[in-house]
């Protein structure tokens, strides 16, 4: 996927500023800013939310644009965003959304019955792999979930649909020490299986466990640094202040 000259408007504000980033099949391109840089709105840009203007530039999944392309499109394309805040939905069990989203993949019209006897299987084993436990399936999706809870329930969902793009927006925000390794261990084995990863995060804790392959640091709406994993160090060591020195 990549992102060419893109500028973004949000209700008559500019939040992002011809921005240029690619991200390769089987690898990992970590997105670094402080609060308020952009990087939410970046990834609410490529899934398609409404309200996010593109005022400029383009994005391209396998070559070609996608901007024209509903939020749903694009989803079906291969996009999927894990929410940095995910919102609860009281009423809707985990496992009823889990069924429902794999039944349409699947193209089955009743989205309430699993339309493959797998499926039920499926739920349970990936639950256990992001360390929730199997009675979750029948909790309201997020509904009283912890922080980290949260984390891990988007993380399943990651597994589920199993997405050729990624973004993860701070996955490892509220996580235990067990939990940022857990994460680690998954965007890890998801490189390995060849998808695109963007991977928005503010530490650089998760990056020494999975060394990305690209980091951008955006400050302000703009790219204001690109390299490798070192760059995550240095923001860790020294905060984004040598910014200023290096953008002027
Ligand atoms: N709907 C909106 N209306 C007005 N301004 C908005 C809207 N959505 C985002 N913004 C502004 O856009 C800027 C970028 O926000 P964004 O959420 O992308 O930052 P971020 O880099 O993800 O920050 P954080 O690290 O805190 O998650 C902020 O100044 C924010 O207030
Ligand atoms: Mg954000």
């Amino acid at each position: 996927m990549e992102v060419r000259n893109l500028t973004v408007k949000i209700e008559e504000k500019v939040v992002l500023r011809d921005i240029n980033l690619s991200v390769r099949d089987g690898k990992v391109h970590a997105v670094m800013g402080p609060n308020g840089s952009g990087k939410s709105s970046l990834a609410y840009t490529i899934i398609g939310r409404p309200g996010y203007e593109v005022i400029e530039g383009d994005i391209l999944l396998n070559g070609k644009s996608i901007l024209e392309m509903s939020i749903d499109e694009r989803s079906r394309a291969g996009i999927l965003l894990a929410f940095q805040e995910p919102p609860a939905v009281k009423g809707l069990r985990v496992a009823v959304l889990a069924t429902a989203a794999l039944n349409k993949r699947l193209g089955a019209s009743d989205l309430t019955k699993p339309a493959d006897p797998s499926i039920p299987n499926k739920i349970y084993s990936l639950l256990e792999r992001v360390g929730l436990p199997s009675d979750y399936a029948y909790r309201e999706v997020n509904v009283g979930f912890s922080g980290g809870e949260k984390k891990r329930h988007e993380l399943f969902h990651v597994l589920l649909l199993d997405p050729k793009v990624i973004i993860l927006d701070e996955p490892d925000s509220g996580l235990d020490v067990d939990g940022v390794r857990m994460v680690a261990d998954i965007i890890k084995e998801l490189r390995d299986k060849g998808k695109a990863i963007l991977l928005i995060t503010h530490y650089a804790r998760l990056m020494r466990f999975v060394k990305p392959d690209e980091v951008t640091i955006l400050y302000d709406g703009k790219v204001a640094a690109r390299g490798g994993p070192e760059l995550a160090e240095r923001v860790e060591a020294e905060g984004y202040s040598f910014l200023n020195g290096d953008r002027h």
